[in-house]
């Protein structure tokens, strides 16, 4: 018996990896987080499947659920939105089944920030500008900022911000942004990315929050940088006709000559 934990991406059902796809509907059980996983992944689970929505349980109830399933052979889908490896509350889950002695597996799934990128048609990292996206959040009723990770000390970088879980503090984000990237950075917010009723806003540090007003709550991510809809970047060095790499050694001294690894 064991429990897989599969990423179920950001929203569209089709956004759901072919290995996540068929453990799902491998599995006679399937433990799924409440209404960010949509009913289009829940449909790969097999009939006659125990589905269970983890949104109202507590730790302690998730973990009697899949002991119940141990104890009787069988094999559990345990599902959260996006990948697993960012805000999934599976960190706690894995330390209790280490614990109990019950094996697991690991799939990842497309995060929001990638498919938020993607809404936007944008490639967050551009030469010259940002080589860096910091994935983070504010603080929220269920977990503290770390000290240290204030929005403003990963601001003083420059980096392109994909801040989650905070569109409800909006005002509070562009405060503290905007001595750091200036009032004309630009933002974007994506709320819902991939769901059919996926909106964008887009503005600048000064404009964006009368822009949003109260017209997006919960599922939004706040994307802030200036490479989102930059025209005026660098070329990569990566597809240079003068650049001599591996894939296509240059010159009478290639640095890595044809038959070499
Ligand atoms: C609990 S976190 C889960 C993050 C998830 N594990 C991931 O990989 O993106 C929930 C937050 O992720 C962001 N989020 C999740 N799905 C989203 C989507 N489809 N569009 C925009 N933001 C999304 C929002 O900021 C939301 O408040």
């Amino acid at each position: 018996m064991t429990v897989h934990f599969i990423g179920a991406g950001p929203g569209a059902p089709d956004l759901l990896t072919l290995r996540g796809r068929d453990l799902i509907a491998a599995c006679p059980v399937c433990l799924y987080a409440g209404s960010l996983v949509p009913e289009g992944v829940l449909a790969h689970c097999p009939p006659g499947v125990r589905l269970v929505n983890t949104a109202p349980m507590s730790l302690d109830s998730i973990i009697e659920e899949i002991s119940a399933a141990h104890a009787q052979g069988q094999d559990v889908a345990r599902l959260h939105s996006g990948d697993l490896s960012v805000w999934s509350a599976m960190g706690e889950q894995l330390r209790r089944l280490r614990a109990a002695g019950i094996p697991y597996t690991v799939t990842p799934g497309v995060p929001s920030f990638a498919a938020a990128a993607a809404t936007l048609g944008a490639e967050l990292t551009l030469p010259g500008l940002a080589q860096s996206v910091v994935l983070t959040r504010t603080s929220g009723r269920a977990s503290a900022m770390p000290e240290g990770e204030a929005l403003a000390n990963f601001a003083a970088t420059g980096a392109v911000l994909a801040i989650h879980l905070s569109v409800h503090v909006l005002a509070r984000v562009v405060a503290e942004l905007s001595p750091h990237y200036g009032a004309d950075c630009p933002v974007a917010v994506v709320w819902r990315a991939s769901w059919p009723d996926e909106r964008v806003v887009r503005g600048t540090l000064a404009t964006i929050e009368a822009a949003v007003g109260d017209s997006m709550e919960r599922t939004a991510l706040i994307l802030v940088g200036h490479t989102l809809g930059a025209e005026d970047f660098a070329t990569s060095r990566l597809y240079a006709g003068d650049y001599d790499r591996r894939y296509r050694p240059l010159g009478t001294a290639p640095r890595f000559p044809a038959g070499t690894e």
